[in-house]
């Protein structure tokens, strides 16, 4: 399905390598790069443990390694400070040297978290992703940035770190719930709009996710050419420079959205889904594209289920906007596209021109999000 090398700037390459059952050739990949005898670390979360861990490990033992594996509570709350801490002990305990692996058997969550342990034991371990989620598998896994929230935003503190090796196992989406799924299908969608019209082109000829996992082959292509479009980006521009900032598209609200919901109800993708509405609607405004745009974006996030729209009011979401890490020099970037495979990124768009998009994608809350009513007393 794939076998690839990404070359980079600032670090050997990174191989990638993609295939059904790809997990149980995890050992004997890794024994071409990094050969045994050395330590490896298997980082992995408590929702995907009881799936993979074990072939996992298994992979690894044939393959020559001695493992030692540690599970993080699932959550984007596991990027953060304390648990980095107790991953960062757990490896040393397990007697690391520079050597050593460390494995990410996850989604972008462990992945991001795992990564940047990588980066920062004994000032840098060789790493390996094994993404488990869609987003993992065509986004996160890929590209070596690594990191964890803090409380003003997400990702604020991280490193470049790319990995030796990316084995990408569509299998593993197998278990993967739906709405986690849906999620990974809004990034995939961003691709789309991105640079690849042939990914929606896909989706819609899929119909919905009923349609789309009853067919594991436009799934495994799928999840190629994202991962292949995102290596292609990476290698053009490591560091952000310039061309993959265009994978922030919905991001910047997305990003914003996330924080104010305190990392709690929304999912990334989910997120990043109503982003890219609100990065239509600013297209729209600022005349970068044409007035049907944001109904084309939401109507195919609908169809898998994907939200368009939320209850946080502009005033909820402007302060975070100011703290996004996509601000160059203090200015705040925004992804547009004009058309299905054309975009471009527009600095510091007019302040009314973002609250009428941020007020496009308002809606009412519903009742379950209503705050509970207060006591008669307190009125
Ligand atoms: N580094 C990057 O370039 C990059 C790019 C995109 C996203 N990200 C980050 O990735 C994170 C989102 O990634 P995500 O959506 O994978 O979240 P996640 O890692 O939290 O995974 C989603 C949920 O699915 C579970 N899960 C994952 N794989 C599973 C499987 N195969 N079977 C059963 N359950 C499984 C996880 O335990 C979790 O509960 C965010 O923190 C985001 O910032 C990073
Ligand atoms: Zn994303």
């Amino acid at each position: 399905m794939l076998d690839r090398s990404l070359k980079t700037q600032h670090a050997a390459a990174c191989r990638l390598r993609g295939e059904r059952g790809a997990l149980a050739h995890l050992g004997t990949w890794l024994a071409e790069l990094l050969p045994p005898p050395r330590k490896v670390a298997l980082v992995t979360d408590r929702n995907v443990a009881p799936f993979w861990l074990k072939a996992a490990e298994t992979a690894l033992k044939k393959a020559g390694y001695a493992t030692h594996s540690l599970q993080v509570p699932s959550g984007e709350e596991s990027k953060s400070l304390k648990i980095l801490g107790n991953v960062w002990d757990r490896v040393l305990t397990f007697g690391v040297d520079r050597s050593s692996v460390l494995v990410a058997l996850g989604g972008g969550v462990v992945g991001d978290l795992c990564g940047f342990a990588a980066a920062t034991l004994l000032r840098g371990l060789p790493l390996v992703q094994v993404p488990t989620s869609l987003v993992g598998q065509v986004d996160a896994a890929i590209g070596g940035k690594t990191g964890i929230n803090r409380p003003l935003g997400k990702n604020l503190v991280g490193a470049f770190h790319q990995p030796h090796l990316v084995v990408i196992d569509p299998d593993l989406l197998s278990t993967l719930p739906e709405r986690e799924f849906r999620s990974g299908l809004a990034e995939v969608m961003k691709y789309g709009w991105l640079c690849a019209p042939d990914l929606l082109a896909q989706l819609r000829e899929a119909n919905d996710l009923e349609g789309l996992r009853g067919r594991p082959e436009l799934v495994d292509a799928i999840v190629r050419r994202c991962a292949e479009l995102k290596i292609d980006l990476v290698e053009k521009d490591e560091r952000e420079a310039g061309e993959r900032a265009l994978l922030n598209f919905g991001h910047t609200t997305g990003h914003a959205l996330e924080a104010a919901d305190g990392y709690r109800n929304l999912l990334h993708g989910e997120a990043v889904a109503i982003g890219m509405v609100a990065a239509s609607f600013l297209a729209v405004d600022l005349g970068v594209a044409a007035a049907t745009l944001p109904a084309e974006v939401s109507e195919l996030l609908e169809r898998y289920g994907l939200p368009v729209a939320t209850p946080f009011t502009p005033a909820d979401l402007l302060p975070y906007l100011g703290h996004d890490k996509k601000r160059a020099a203090g200015k705040s970037r925004w992804v547009l596209v004009e058309r299905a495979g054309s975009a471009c990124i527009v600095e510091e768009p007019a302040a009314a021109s973002v609250e009428r998009a941020l007020v496009a994608i308002h809606r009412e809350p519903t009742a379950e999000e209503l705050p509970p009513e207060a006591p008669a007393a307190e009125r």
